[in-house]
């Protein structure tokens, strides 16, 4: 070694060292943090609602009017309330250097529940700085772990609900690599036990109070032995708890070509995986049921939950004048999610049977240009069917 690579090595480490520091802390947090946010005990339930950027500000606002009708006899009781969030747009961030600025960090933990548009990602050549993306930075700071993502096509019986682990794996440190020098350059995994036994213990219990019978663990273990051997003995472990339920484990490549096997794919049911596999399965998935704006996201915490679109914030339908032509679908089903996960399962149930029969019906249809509806009446065409 030269004495500058000595030099590299030696920064990398310390470096590396107060990255282990770091998720050493989080992963005791994990194990200490018992309490969680009932909703049922709260004098007021605060939704907050974050446009984002993008197309986020007009679809997020067709979501929250079709939440406002639905709950209005709860907010005129003083129950539940909206609170509008600005300033996740991606010009903010980029002038304050920061992923989540921290006034809008700080408004966001002041509700209960958030119903998120969709934020711009940056990426190195980017007019804006390459800041960590607002998505992970929220799941990280509100500790949502688990990011739920229901998949359906009932013609084909498809039924999935996908547990993908929201904080760890490549995820947890991905804007924190070090480059040793121009030829060589790491980031780094990382699963945790407790982090793992949490997401695995959400997707069995959701298998059991839906009559599931079949949890599917999803990694590369046979390759990536340590990280994801990890998370699959743990998911094993916690399986062994619900004897009812059958666990069995797939390859993630496999696991990709059998989403798109006709004779197979509708006989999983729950499937529990790691942050990134979930991130490239579920866009997979979605697709299968109609493309990534027909889909809706939980990211649920112990104290906080945010709800959102799957896909991106489309800016190029924005600088076409295009953004009211934009599915709020998305948003509207992530919508029903967070009614759900706030005690209206009668309202969520409502709300999921108006969007299928619109979907079924087509009396109006969107094409995301002029030809089709806008969001907003689609949105009213929704509302008109519940
Ligand atoms: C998703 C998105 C995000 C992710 C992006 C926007 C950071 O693709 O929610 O799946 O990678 O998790
Ligand atoms: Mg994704």
């Amino acid at each position: 070694m030269t004495e500058a690579e000595n030099r590299a090595i030696e920064e990398a480490v310390a470096k590396f060292r107060g990255l282990m520091e770091t998720q050493l802390t989080r992963a005791k947090k994990i194990k200490e943090d018992k309490d969680f946010t009932d909703y049922d005990a709260l004098d007021t339930i605060v939704i907050g609602i974050c446009g984002g950027d993008g197309i986020g500000p007009v679809i997020t606002k067709e979501s929250e009017r079709v939440l406002a009708f639905l709950l209005k006899d709860e907010v005129a009781r003083g129950k539940v309330t909206f609170k509008e969030i600005d300033g996740l747009t991606i010009e903010n961030r980029a002038a304050c250097n920061k992923a989540i600025p921290d006034d809008v960090l700080e408004e966001l933990k002041s509700c209960h529940v958030i119903l998120k548009g969709p934020t711009t990602t940056p990426r190195a050549g980017d007019p804006w700085p390459n800041v960590e993306s607002a998505n992970v930075a929220m799941r990280k700071e509100l500790d949502l772990f688990a990011n739920m993502r229901p998949v359906k096509v009932p013609e084909e019986g498809i039924d999935w609900t996908f547990f993908r682990e929201n904080t760890e794996c490549l995820y947890a440190m991905g804007s924190q690599g070090i480059d040793i020098d121009e030829d060589l350059a790491f980031d780094f995994r990382v699963i945790t036990t407790p982090g793992t036994e949490r997401i695995a213990r959400l997707a069995y219990d959701y298998a059991r109070a839906n009559h599931k019978d079949r949890v599917t663990i999803v990694t590369k273990a046979n390759i990536v032995k340590t990280t994801d051997g990890k998370f699959l003995d743990i998911c094993q472990k916690i399986g062994k708890e619900y004897p009812e339920i059958t666990t069995d484990d797939w390859y993630i490549d496999i696991m990709t070509a059998k989403l798109v096997d006709e004779k197979r794919r509708n006989q999983f049911q729950v499937i529990v995986l790691p942050n990134l596999y979930g991130d490239i399965l579920t866009d997979e998935a979605a697709e299968l049921q109609g493309g990534v704006g027909t889909a809706g996201s939980a990211n649920i915490g112990n104290h906080y939950a945010m709800f959102e679109a799957i896909h991106g914030s489309a800016p190029r339908m924005v600088q076409e004048g295009r953004d009211k032509y934009a599915d709020p679908c998305s948003v509207i089903r992530a919508g029903a999610m967070l009614l759900s996960h706030i005690g209206y399962q009668e309202e969520a149930d409502k709300l999921n049977r108006a969007i299928d029969a619109c979907a079924e019906e087509k009396k109006l249809v969107l094409t995301g240009r002029s030809d089709g509806a806008t969001g907003a009446e689609y949105a009213d065409y929704i509302l008109s069917k519940i």
